[in-house]
């Protein structure tokens, strides 16, 4: 695992979108993306867009996989995931929409659209990055706490702390969905890298759990530690927790910021 420490949210975006950039470089234009929604990657996907539109980067080609999906959201709903990853990914790095896939909530069998997400994923040879956030419970996609550790997508109940601190979003807590489709933590483990982006006081604890913590299902993103490839890219105010900071800081400054097999 190799955590990096920023300045703040801006510089955030920036690291993960030269890291993204590289694997893309590595990859060839046919790169396979994984992308969260919500706060946290909004940065990286606008520092992302900064270098499509300098014509530094070329995604016209890549395909791309949402990490999940509310349930029962139509695709058109301004708050769905299909809706976010329109607005916010495949717009503005001039995507294929045709070659962006995200769960589908509305299914009426769940179970086979998660199967058909998964075999999806191994048709287009697995993801190449994945692009995560940290929930304030520790979850990483929409893998709540108790989540099996080599789980597959799947349906879940979202925790109330989710449905909480995700209205922001919605009218009250009562029009956030309790259900959604999300890659299980064995998916995301099946990513050849993973960048995960937290920037926030409210994300501190979450970060030191999963960083420094024990590996435990109580703290879902606690399994990247398992990930050969795995970077945590945080801001100061995300990073106030982490007791080896100093260390992570030591590292960041002594070797190019590409994970290696020795992390
Ligand atoms: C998003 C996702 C979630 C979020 C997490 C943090 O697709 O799967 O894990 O990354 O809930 O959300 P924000 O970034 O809004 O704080």
């Amino acid at each position: 695992m190799e955590v990096v420490i920023c300045d703040d949210d801006r510089e955030v975006g920036h690291v993960a979108a030269a890291q993204i950039a590289q694997v893309v470089d590595d990859r060839g234009p046919s790169v396979v993306l994984g992308v969260a929604t919500g706060s946290s990657p909004m940065s990286t996907y606008a520092a992302l867009a900064e270098l499509v539109d300098a014509g530094r980067l070329d995604l016209s080609h890549a395909q791309a996989f949402a990490l999940d999906e509310y349930v029962g959201l139509p695709k058109g709903h301004p708050q769905s995931y299909h809706s976010f990853i329109q607005r916010h990914v495949v717009e503005p790095l001039h995507l294929n929409p045709h070659r962006v896939h995200v769960p589908d909530g509305t299914a009426s069998d769940l179970e086979r659209a998660c199967i058909d997400y998964e075999l999806a994923m191994a048709a287009a040879g697995g993801v190449d990055v994945q692009i995560l956030g940290v929930g304030s419970n520790g979850h990483i996609g929409f893998n709540e706490p108790t989540s099996s550790l080599s789980s597959r997508t799947r349906l879940k109940t979202l925790t109330r702390r989710t449905r909480e601190d995700n209205q922001r979003f919605f009218p009250t807590l009562d029009a956030v969905p309790t259900h959604c489709l999300t890659q299980g933590l064995g998916t995301i483990l099946d990513a050849r890298s993973v960048v995960l982006v937290a920037s926030g006081e409210h994300k501190a604890d979450a970060v030191a759990a999963i960083v420094e913590g024990p590996v435990t299902a109580r703290r879902p993103g606690s399994v990247l530690q398992f990930h050969r490839f795995a970077t945590i890219v945080v801001d100061e105010a995300a990073a106030s927790k982490l007791e080896l900071a100093d260390y992570y800081r030591q590292v960041s400054s002594a070797k190019p910021l590409v994970p290696t097999s020795t992390s």
